[in-house]
């Protein structure tokens, strides 16, 4: 009797798909850092609790993608440089409480999960399943940030809280742009993965836009 051969992913996608997986360790490893980092400078015992929570959930998150990624036998060589995570921790370091929740949950957990959401569909089962937990709590993440964004704006005067308001979407095309500036091939690989990017980054642009009315209502 022979043994059933296992069906093998196509070249392209298992590479892209690799390189998509190690980006998104990558940031939530960078995320576990940036939180861990704000913890005793957060306002009040909630917001510390939260941080605190999340720095678990990334832990989980780059624990469960290590071992998927082994299993898929993935190159898992950093595709964002060490010089570049450096260069962003800093950034993140000189933010205060309100841009730091703005960069961290409405760009890096807010766009960044949903971009991982549109891949899933289109993902092997095994990518689908390594995916599944830590998108739940991506969900948990960005609800978090968005109540501790309206606490932060609604201990401002009306005029500030207008002020920070009407600085967000250009603090969220700055992030997005140096993130564009790190010249990733990202669109290739979602392409790759059978996903259409400029329909992409239209939802994703659609989803900010929602966010921003979200955050001002
Ligand atoms: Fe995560
Ligand atoms: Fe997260």
């Amino acid at each position: 009797m022979t043994t059933p051969i296992k069906p093998q992913p196509d070249p392209a996608y298992a590479l892209a798909m690799g390189q998509l997986l190690v980006l998104y360790t990558q940031v939530d490893q960078f995320i576990m850092e940036a939180c861990a980092d704000r913890l005793n400078r957060a306002p009040d015992l909630d917001s510390k609790m939260g941080l605190a929570k999340q720095v678990g959930d990334e832990c989980r998150h780059v624990a469960i993608q290590h071992e998927w990624m082994m299993q898929f036998g993935v190159d898992n060589s950093p595709v964002i440089a060490d010089t570049a995570l450096d260069e962003l921790h800093t950034h993140f370091r000189s933010l205060d409480w309100i841009d730091f929740l703005t960069e961290l949950y409405l760009v890096i957990e807010a766009l960044g999960s949903q971009a991982v959401e549109q891949i899933v569909p289109l993902a092997d089962p095994g990518t689908r399943q390594s995916l599944q937990v830590p998108l739940q709590d991506e969900l948990d993440h960005v609800a978090f940030g968005l109540k501790e964004l309206d606490k932060a704006l609604a201990r401002l005067s009306d005029e500030e809280r207008r002020r920070r308001l009407g600085q967000m979407p250009e603090r969220i095309n700055a992030l997005v742009a140096w993130l564009e500036g790190q010249h990733l091939p990202i669109a290739s690989w979602f392409e790759d993965v059978g996903s259409n990017y400029p329909q992409l980054c239209e939802l994703l642009r659609l989803r900010r836009d929602e966010l921003l009315v979200e955050l001002a209502a």
